[in-house]
Order: C-alpha cells, then structure tokens, then sequence
C-alpha cells in the first residue's frame, strides 16, 4: 500500500504534534520512524491511520484513512505503543479481531504459539490482566495472522522477551514484497533489520529522511551503540 501524506499537521491545545509533515512511502516500503520522546511518532502515525483529525492530506492507496476507513481498515494492521486496559477476555478480544477481519481464529493462535504465548490457556483472562509482553504478542500475532497490505507497529518490541523479539524480526522478513511496513523504533538493531529507510521527527517536524546507514553515520550516539553491540 502506498503511503502519501503532505503537510499534515496537529495541534494538541497549545501543542503543535505535527507541523508540516511531508511522506510519501511506496507500496513495499520499510521505513523506521525515529525521534526523541514528545517528536510526533505516534500522532503521525494516528494520524496516517485516520484514527485522529488533522489538517493537510493523507491518502493511503489514493484513499483518505479517515473518510473511507471502512474500505481501508481491512488492508491494515496496527499495534499501537500502549495496548488498550481492554476489560474483554482474551478469547472475546480474538473473536472481535477474526469476525472483523475474517479470519481464521486457528491462524492467530498459530502465530501466537510461534511467540510462545498460548491462546488456549490464557483464553477466559481479561486482556487489561495479560503481561505487557503478552498483550504486545497477541497484537502482533493478530496483526500478522491479518496479511496485511501496510502493518504499522509502534514500538512493538518493546516488551518483548529475546525469543519473542527474534521470532517478530523472522515474521518481519517474511512479509510479501509489497507490505508497507512502518515502525516506530528507538532500537538501532530494529533500523538495521527491518527497515530500509529513516524517517526521523523532531518537535512535529521531518528532520531526516533517507537510508539507514546514513543516518547512522549521521548519529554518532547510535553509531557507537552499533559499534558495541
Ligand atoms: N491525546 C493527546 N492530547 C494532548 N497532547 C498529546 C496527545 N497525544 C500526543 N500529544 C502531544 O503531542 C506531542 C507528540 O506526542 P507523540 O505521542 O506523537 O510523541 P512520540 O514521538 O510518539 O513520543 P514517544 O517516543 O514518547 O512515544 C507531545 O508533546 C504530546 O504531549
Ligand atoms: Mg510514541
């Protein structure tokens, strides 16, 4: 899915989040967005999700996520920063996602199983009682399971146990030529392994934007992480 967005901007109150956003991603795309906390990591890719209002223009596949979010929602996955306090069991969270986007609900548990989380058993918990390792697994097992045309991850290993984080960079691999792949990260290795491209923002606007490695030279902080790791 093609990702367009020019000049988008959002105000919180006093707060400009967005201040002038320029983005266009082709269908294939793997971009990391990088920034300090507070930059506008989350608010874009809201806003790229329709999920808030804003000004300027947002087309995903020459469609607004925010008029047409019914057509669009069925090529999407989102696994937000914080996962919603959700009261619904499990098994009810994963009834919602596979009648919404008519899936298999074997496939969810398949991808779960792969990140060692076991549906079945932790099927009859409230969702808001899971680990935060294990809420982040089951919504990016729901996100894969769902194929897909643009998987927007915010932060999505951010509790993630070694072998969960290692399964996420296979799945990750593994995804159809044509996945738009955006992710909020701070992690360097998430830079070097998933994505091929920087988007970073600071305080709303674009302050980088082009290959890994350059913005790796270009960050000597993180270049001495790479050198340690
Ligand atoms: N719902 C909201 N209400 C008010 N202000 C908000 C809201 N969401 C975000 N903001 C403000 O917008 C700015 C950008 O926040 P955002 O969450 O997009 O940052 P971020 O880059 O994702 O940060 P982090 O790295 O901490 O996740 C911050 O100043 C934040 O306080
Ligand atoms: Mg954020």
């Amino acid at each position: 899915m093609r990702v367009e967005i020019h000049d988008a901007r959002k105000r919180f109150g006093r707060v400009g989040a967005l201040r002038g956003v320029d983005l266009v991603v082709p269908a294939g795309g793997r971009v990391a967005l990088v920034g300090p906390n507070g930059s506008g990591k989350s608010t874009l890719i809201r806003t790229l999700l329709g999920l808030i209002d804003y000004q300027g223009t947002v087309l995903l596949d020459g469609r607004s996520p925010y008029d047409d979010r019914v057509e669009i929602a069925a090529q999407l996955a989102y696994v937000p920063q914080v996962a919603p306090a959700l009261g619904a069991t499990v098994d009810e969270v994963v009834r919602l996602v596979t009648h919404t986007r008519d899936l298999d609900a074997a496939e969810v548990a398949r991808v779960a199983a792969l990140f060692d989380l076991d549906l079945a058993r932790a099927g009859s918990q409230p969702f808001r009682n899971l680990s935060g390792g294990m809420k982040q697994k089951l919504l990016l097992s729901a996100a894969f399971a769902a194929r897909p045309s643009l998987m927007v991850l915010d932060e999505p290993t951010a509790s993630l146990d070694v072998r969960a984080r290692e399964q996420f960079f296979s799945m990750c691999s593994q995804l159809d030529a044509d996945v738009t792949l955006l992710l909020c990260s701070h992690r360097v290795e998430e830079l070097r392994h998933l994505a091929n491209r920087v988007v970073a923002l600071d305080d709303g606007r674009v302050t980088f934007d082009g290959p890994v490695d350059q913005y790796l030279q270009a960050n000597a902080a993180l270049a001495a992480e790479v050198a340690h790791a």
